[in-house]
């Protein structure tokens, strides 16, 4: 049974009987049912399917926020939430915070049976058809997957109502999302998951590598056999740091599939990454990211280095995690300059290819860099999200994948300029307004640049730096995506969308590097 005061949410595709079983479930309860789809009928007097038809999916889903933002406000409530609601970081944030989720599933012939009985018509989904509704059922899985209970509802609603009553206890772990993705390696297993959420279960099992400044409650609720403590940050990220863990797992005798974790920032996922491709030729690694930076970026896509003493993240391999467990709780304990790193990399993602994620950190960045918990996880899953696509388009980066270096031409070669004491994401925010100073002589979105230099201020980003011209033009000769002596620059041109060159000139660069000039 449910706590006192704690909802219900039911999730599934359409025809899974969601009304049906919520209202059944409410009576049982003595609660109040709530359907977000007609409370969003009565807040704009309109029904669902007319307002899909009239005014199309990007603005239905940008006014369904606002009736699952409502249907939480009620305390206690039962609620059905529409199926594709979940889709939103948003919204199943708010919806897994109202109480216990049951995720309703049923085969898709069945619910297309359903469907063609019940007479209400769904737009997004007609003409109803098996393949059609298994493809959407499969696209929401992520989100689905991550329910507190999985309900088979392919029997009677009753049955149904009665065992989401009898299990409606709510876990202390908020799972938000349960992604699987392919690993591309040809060596283990082929699938990996990536698991995000708030306070999650301790990865079960596995020896780990653990940065030894986080905080203790963090290091004490792993339930590993052995714990390896290293300091975290880029000094740490060299040979002889790696020898030392390869030497630990071997006196740990580490047998070839036990896990290791990798329990950090992106140091230390790259340094124990490092370790776990090496060792006995490959150990499962699993990635157990705790900064913005690695959540958002460097735990996901299965590239793993470390430094030479004149060449960063020259050493190393394409290892990708049998899983991921980002846990946002971890970044309480991070201090506001190192979330701030991580925003940078959320910007450049935003720039790459989600124009939602760009009007996200516009609206509620900031707030997500002090207390807005709720709008860090969201940035955060819709960052690793988009590089968790671009990296299974092109996991080898022959391709797209290079798009990911948005920012990082100019802004690996202000940090080593620097002697790294330029933070990485204060790097990559002036690269990005060297790579939009560019774009903006050819022809990208006008008001691109104009926006990125307030959007980056706002949160706080220095919009030039003093350094030293040939130095860093000297830095860029060294970089790893040089090709054939010709410097290859991605450019954003829109939000959303980028393009890659070999030709930016000398005059091109040097009026860049004014731009951001101190
Ligand atoms: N492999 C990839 O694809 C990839 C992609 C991007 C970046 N990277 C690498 O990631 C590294 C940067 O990662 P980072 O910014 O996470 O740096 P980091 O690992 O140095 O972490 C930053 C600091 O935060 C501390 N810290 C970590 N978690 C904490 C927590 N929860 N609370 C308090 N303090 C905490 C660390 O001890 C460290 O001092 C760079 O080496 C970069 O090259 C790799
Ligand atoms: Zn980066």
């Amino acid at each position: 049974m449910p706590e006192p005061g704690a909802g219900i949410v039911l999730v599934g595709m359409p025809g899974s009987g969601k009304s049906t079983v919520g209202r059944l479930v409410a009576e049982r309860l003595g609660r109040r049912f709530v359907d977000t789809d007609e409370l969003f009928a009565d807040l704009h007097g309109i029904s669902v399917p007319d307002f899909l038809r009239e005014r199309g999916e990007p603005a239905f889903r940008a006014a369904e926020s606002e009736a699952v933002a409502r249907a939480c406000g009620m305390r206690g409530a039962v609620i059905g939430a529409g199926g594709g609601a979940v889709l939103d970081p948003l919204n199943r944030w708010a919806l897994w915070h109202h109480g216990v989720v049951a995720w309703l599933d049923a085969p898709p012939e069945q619910l297309v049976e359903r469907l063609n009985a019940d007479g209400v018509a769904r737009p997004t989904f007609q003409p109803y058809g098996a393949g059609r509704l298994a493809a959407v059922r499969s696209e929401r899985a992520s989100a689905y997957r991550a329910a507190d209970l999985v309900v088979d509802a392919s029997r009677e609603a009753v049955r149904i109502a009665a065992e989401v009553v009898a299990r409606a206890t709510r876990p202390r772990a908020r799972v938000l999302l349960d992604a699987e993705f392919e690993r591309h390696h040809p060596i283990g297993p082929r699938k990996a998951r990536l698991l995000m959420g708030l306070d999650l279960e301790p990865y079960p099992n596995g020896v780990a590598v653990v940065d030894r400044r986080l905080p203790r409650a963090l290091v004490d609720r792993l339930s590993t056999r052995a714990c390896m403590e290293v300091a975290g940050g880029e000094r740490s990220k060299r040979m002889r740091r790696l020898e030392r863990i390869l030497e630990w797992l071997a006196e740990q005798r580490i047998e070839r599939d036990e896990p290791l974790l990798a329990v950090g920032g992106g140091t230390v996922g790259d340094l124990a990454g490092t370790a776990a491709a090496l060792f006995a030729r490959g150990l499962p690694l699993v990635q157990v990211p705790t900064t913005w930076l690695a959540q958002a970026d460097s735990a996901i896509g299965g590239k793993v280095a470390v430094d030479l003493s004149h060449a960063k993240n020259a050493v190393g391999a394409f290892w990708p995690p049998v899983e991921v467990r980002s846990d946002v709780g971890a970044l309480r304990s991070l201090p506001p300059r190192l979330r701030r790193d991580g925003v940078a990399e959320s910007v450049k993602s935003a720039l790459i290819g989600d124009a939602a994620l760009w009007q996200l950190i516009e609206t509620r960045g900031r707030a997500a860099l002090r207390a807005d918990e709720a709008a860090r996880y969201a940035i955060i899953e819709r960052s690793a999200r988009l590089k968790l696509a671009v990296c299974d388009r092109d996991p080898f980066e022959t391709g797209e994948r290079r798009s990911l270096n948005l920012g990082h031409t100019v802004g690996h070669a202000l940090e080593v300029e620097s002697g790294y004491r330029l933070r990485h994401g204060s790097a990559v925010a002036l690269g990005l307004r060297a790579a939009a100073a560019i774009a903006g002589g050819r022809g990208a979105d006008p008001m691109l640049p104009e926006r990125l230099d307030a959007l980056l201020a706002d949160l706080g980003f220095g919009l030039r730096q003093a350094f030293d011209e040939p130095a860093v033009r000297r830095a860029m000769l060294t970089d790893k995506k040089r090709r054939a002596g010709r410097q290859r620059w991605i450019l954003p041109m829109q939000f959303g969308e980028t393009l890659e060159v070999d030709d930016v000139t000398d005059d091109e660069l040097g009026r860049a590097l004014r731009t951001i000039a101190a």
